[in-house]
């Protein structure tokens, strides 16, 4: 079990993500090890969505599998885990009661270091919507 350091300087404002309103703009996360990550994803025009799909890039053309959402059903609710990456397997949660106004962050928790890099969010209804976003997972806070 590793220590948490009070995260207070990376919550600051000055290092929080910029608005994702701007789909070619890169959000950058910053999270220490271990603690929870809030990955932002919102339609600006506020309209329902009901399918959503989250992935990393592992390099070259690969994708991991983070979380997908489908009209209520998810990752080991309705949908079978097999095809989520085991990284991310019960780690990962979305906002249900936001859905209806467009926006499918998600949060995973307990970060680990190989959760650092590149994550995209596709939005599928009512038009396809992507935005990319940077985790940056800090390690060794503990001095
Ligand atoms: C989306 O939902 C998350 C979690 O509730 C919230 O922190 C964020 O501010 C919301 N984004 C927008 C654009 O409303
Ligand atoms: C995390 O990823 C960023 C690029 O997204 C990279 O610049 C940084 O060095 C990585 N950090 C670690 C600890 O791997």
């Amino acid at each position: 079990m590793k220590l948490l350091l009070p995260l207070f300087c990376l919550l600051s404002p000055a290092f929080g993500p910029v608005s994702a309103q701007d789909k070619r703009l890169v959000d950058v996360v910053p999270v220490a090890e271990g603690a929870d990550a809030l990955l932002p994803c919102a339609l600006g025009s506020g309209l329902s969505v009901d399918q959503f799909d989250w992935r990393k890039d592992s390099g070259g053309e690969e994708k991991e599998e983070v979380f997908f959402y489908d009209k209520g059903s998810y990752y080991g609710h309705g949908r079978s885990e097999q095809y989520q990456s085991q990284q991310f397997r019960g780690r990962v949660e979305f906002f249900k009661e936001r859905l209806e106004s467009g926006n499918a962050s998600i949060t995973i928790q307990n970060t680990r270091l190989e959760d650092n890099g590149t994550y995209t969010c596709v939005l599928f209804k009512p038009q396809r919507h992507e935005v990319n976003v940077r985790l940056n997972v800090v390690g060794d806070l503990i001095f």
